[in-house]
């Protein structure tokens, strides 16, 4: 048994299923991985190999692992008292930071988790405009509370393209009485959303997507489908919620709403936002903010929230996000990357594809048309994916699987393009590793 296994196994004793949170274990491996170390874009195992890291944090990582801008500025919270709680003068810096960089942020409010952001943007969607249903993207990812886990990870029946729309729940212990409140529509299929807008209008208090669908690799909304969500919506008096946890930052400083010139009425962001410190944010609209308490009726509050330790990180990953060449770069690298990926997939006739939006990326296999919604994804070979993840891990680069269909991987902003060349060079190798007849042109790793 390997350290790493022998781990899990003493983690399983007082740990619930060994693990802090469920996605952690990675299903290719089928174990949790253990890093000790992390400088960059690269983490080292409990045996000091080294890995390039395609995870990312699971998104959370932008710069890079041990960003020394970062470091500084949670030291100075730290030495400064770090006293919890209260607020001081960097809450409304980051505040006025976000609503400078982000098209629909005109008030913001600091929460821990995108799971808490989406809770309480819908919970603030539901009392500004009085009505209770919600409009959610089949696939589409918002988090762990109740009301959006559905329709998400493994359809407990395969979908075709006639299928209707699936509302089954992932997670037992969800009243399903719920589901009531959901209206489900697939990405990118415009007809389908017209129409449940124009049945379900009246009753609707917003519709919630992923801008960029991320979750499911990377799936751009076609340019029909978001602007008949905007229009509509705002036609009939139903919010929009772009759910910018993971898409924020990505792209740009204004994220997926800007990128794609589409402001939503609320927004949410997370992830790169904290610089890898636990913040997520949610905000839109003044008038529709001013329904938060003190000033309104909808409560969110939270001991924890806008943590200064927390605000510090997010202030200083914001600040390098801003710099010149920031985004160039990111550009440059996504370009030298995914190009490199699939060179290497054609090179070794590996039927997988790589396709990505800036720092995050998706890779289906055996699929011949780029997906246009989570249906498709479920057509890519699992199989494939599984054996590509664990073969790469081998070889030194680390790419998590989450269950259900495609996942998304991502790179930071401190890989430079040696580090490309030889995360290529490792993935080669892996590569090679999966054909049956292969001969091994590099070492492994
Ligand atoms: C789009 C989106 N929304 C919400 C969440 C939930 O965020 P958290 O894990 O911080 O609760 C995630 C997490 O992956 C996400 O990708």
């Amino acid at each position: 048994m390997s350290r790493i296994t022998e781990h899990y196994q003493r983690a399983r004793k007082s740990l619930a299923g060994g693990v802090s949170a469920s996605t952690r274990v990675n299903r290719a491996l089928g174990h949790p991985m253990y890093f000790s170390r992390a400088a960059g874009c690269q983490v080292w195992d409990f045996d000091g190999r080294d890995y390039y890291d395609l995870c990312c944090s699971h998104g959370a990582t932008l710069l890079g692992h041990g960003d020394e801008r970062i470091t500084r500025a949670v030291h100075e919270a730290i030495a400064a008292g770090a006293a919890c709680s209260y607020e001081n003068e960097t809450h409304a810096e980051l505040a006025e930071l976000l609503c400078d960089s982000i098209p629909a942020f005109e008030r913001v409010r600091f929460t821990g988790s995108g799971t808490e952001a989406t809770m309480h943007t819908i919970r603030l969607a539901r009392a500004f405009t009085g009505r209770t249903k919600l409009l959610k993207i089949e696939g589409h990812f918002h988090g762990y509370h109740d009301q959006v886990m559905f329709a998400i990870g493994s359809p407990p029946s395969p979908l075709t393209a006639e299928s209707a729309p699936g509302t089954w729940p992932a997670s037992s212990g969800m009243p399903a009485e719920l589901v009531e409140q959901l209206v489900v529509v697939p990405f990118n299929r415009t007809d389908l959303l017209a129409e449940a807008l124009a049945k379900y209008g009246d009753e609707l208090a917003a519709v919630i997507c992923e801008p960029v669908f991320y979750n499911a690799g990377c799936i751009l909304p076609s340019r029909e489908f978001i602007r008949v969500m905007r229009e509509e919506t705002r036609r009939r008096g139903v919010l929009l919620i772009f759910d910018e946890v993971q898409s924020a930052f990505r792209m740009g400083p204004g994220g997926a709403q800007a990128h794609l010139g589409i402001t939503p009425d609320l927004c949410t962001v997370g992830k790169a936002v904290g610089g890898t410190y636990p913040l997520s944010v949610f905000g839109g609209r003044a008038d529709i903010m001013a329904r938060l308490q003190p000033e309104g009726d909808c409560q969110h509050s939270g001991t924890y929230n806008g943590h200064p330790v927390v605000v510090a990180a997010a202030l200083a990953a914001l600040k390098a996000y801003l710099e010149p060449g920031f985004y160039e770069h990111v550009f440059a690298i996504a370009d030298r990357l995914y190009t490199g990926i699939n060179d290497v997939f054609d090179r070794y006739e590996l039927p997988g594809r790589a396709i990505g939006l800036g720092a995050r990326f998706g890779i289906y296999f055996g699929i011949d048309d780029q997906p246009q919604d989570f249906r498709d994804t479920l057509q890519h070979s699992r199989t494939l994916m599984l054996q590509f993840i664990r073969a790469a891990i081998e070889h030194g680069v680390y790419l998590h699987d989450y269950g259900g269909g495609a996942c998304h991987h991502g790179f930071c902003a401190a890989m430079t393009t040696a580090d490309v060349d030889q995360t290529l060079d490792r993935l080669a190798a892996a590569v090679q590793s999966m054909q049956p007849t292969g001969q091994r042109t590099l070492a492994a790793h």
